[in-house]
């Protein structure tokens, strides 16, 4: 039997009606915001992702050549593709620009539990400005969207990027080794980052001041033993969110990020209950649009998992509502059938979901899979009362049954 590959899921009916209620939650507080929608494609050139998505993007990268030998890759993220898409067709656009993102990514992953080779991320960016309060807009709208989910329990945690690559410029690191080892910090394996620093001929205890950088976490106080320009531009962005009355998120100067194009705020929100995989969403300010053949231009954006997100929400026990049908229609006999097909048919035209028996059942399995659908109601169409232009509506729930006329089942149906 043949499988679905490794780390990809198939969503059934239930779990993509779960998917899509969600989605659309996120969808209206994106829209809330101003961000409008973009697609890009699933692949791309492979260079695209080459240029600056550092090593841990190109060591997952789902790369080919085609039958024209262009070299592509399938996205593992969508920041990149937005930007190529705003160089291409929106760089004459006002500026900033606001656009949201929603679809699959792949990485070439280890799966496990939260960690998949084919998932989704709903993503936003702002592109075309550099300020704090952009930046808070940019969290706000995380936080909002993580929010409007209904999501308990998460922490925020935000800090800039400009803070370590300092620290680890003024220990002597050169620009070559900078992403290695930014790497490793990012997951505070301090003792993986020492060999890199130290072949970069950097000295223990400035490798150990800027281990202590990385590992400093807390309230805005934290921010009093970095100096000048990270700080005052964090404390910026605290105030605004404060203004649109977003809780403080805590201060973490070691949020790195998995990818290598961050150059100012980064921040990262987790959903603890997840465990291993618990990083929901990430993001920060960046330029990659003089990559693509752009002009310099600043962004932010962030991207939420998707999936994760959906697993940490299942663990507090949140449901989304499944949609059934209003109606099933059922044929008394095979003289009635006819007439049943066109009644279905007038339900649908006029609005009510309806469905119907597909394979001559006799009544009572057709009514058994009525009710195993979850269908509210049954239309059952007998001989007698055609006569009348009626037939049998019945209330799966409560059992109730009466006779209704033809034309007025449509809104019989719909105003209970
Ligand atoms: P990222 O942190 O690499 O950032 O991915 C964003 C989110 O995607 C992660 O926080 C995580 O929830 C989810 N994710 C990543 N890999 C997997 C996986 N293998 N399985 C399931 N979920 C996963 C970015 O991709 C940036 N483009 C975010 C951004 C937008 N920065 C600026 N703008």
């Amino acid at each position: 039997m043949i499988q679905s590959p490794r780390g990809t899921r198939d969503f059934l009916p239930d779990e993509m009606e779960r998917r899509r209620f969600y989605e659309g939650i996120l969808r209206q507080t994106a829209r809330r915001y101003g961000f409008r929608e973009i697609q890009t494609p699933i692949f791309e050139e492979a260079e695209l992702f080459i240029m600056r998505s550092g090593p841990n993007i190109l060591n997952e990268l789902y790369a080919f050549k085609d039958k024209g030998g262009r070299d592509l890759a399938l996205r593992p993220e969508m920041t990149a593709p937005a930007i190529r898409s705003f160089v291409n067709n929106m760089s004459n656009e006002p500026r900033p620009i606001k656009v949201f993102y929603f679809g699959q990514c792949f990485r070439y992953e280890r799966p496990q539990s939260g960690r998949y080779r084919e998932f989704f991320q709903f993503g936003a960016e702002i592109i075309g400005a550099a300020t704090p309060q952009t930046d808070a807009e940019v969290i706000a709208a995380a936080i909002d969207m993580i929010g409007a989910l209904d999501l308990k329990d998460y922490k925020v945690r935000i800090g800039h990027i400009g803070v370590l690559r300092k620290g680890l410029v003024s220990a002597g690191v050169p620009a070559e080794s900078m992403p290695e080892i930014l790497q490793k910090l990012d997951k505070k394996l301090y003792e993986e980052a020492w060999p890199l620093m130290e072949a970069a001929g950097v000295e223990r205890k400035d490798a150990e001041a800027v281990f202590e950088l990385a590992g400093t976490v807390g309230g805005e106080e934290v921010l009093s033993m970095i100096s000048g320009e990270e700080s005052d531009y964090l404390r910026q962005i605290l105030s605004y969110l404060s203004a649109m009355g977003i809780d403080a998120p805590e201060i973490d100067l070691g949020v790195v990020r998995g990818l290598d194009y961050y150059t100012g705020m980064v921040f990262e929100v987790e959903a603890p209950a997840l465990g291993a995989e618990k990083q929901i969403c990430g993001g920060g300010s960046y330029t990659l649009s003089e990559l693509f053949g752009g002009d310099k231009v600043f962004s932010t954006g962030f991207a939420i998992g998707f999936d994760r997100i959906l697993l940490a929400l299942e663990k507090e026990g949140a449901s989304a509502p499944l949609e059934k049908p209003d109606a099933y229609v059922v044929a008394v006999s095979n003289e009635t059938s006819l007439k049943a097909f066109e009644i279905v048919g007038i339900l649908r035209r006029n609005g009510v979901s309806a469905d119907i028996d597909l394979a001559d059942r006799k009544m009572a399995k057709a009514m058994k899979h009525a009710s195993s659908i979850g269908s509210r109601f049954a239309v059952i169409v007998g001989n007698e009362e055609l006569k009348t232009d009626s037939v049998t509506l019945r209330d799966m729930t409560s059992g109730e049954q009466k006779v209704v006329k033809i034309d007025d089942l449509p809104s019989e149906i719909k105003d209970h």
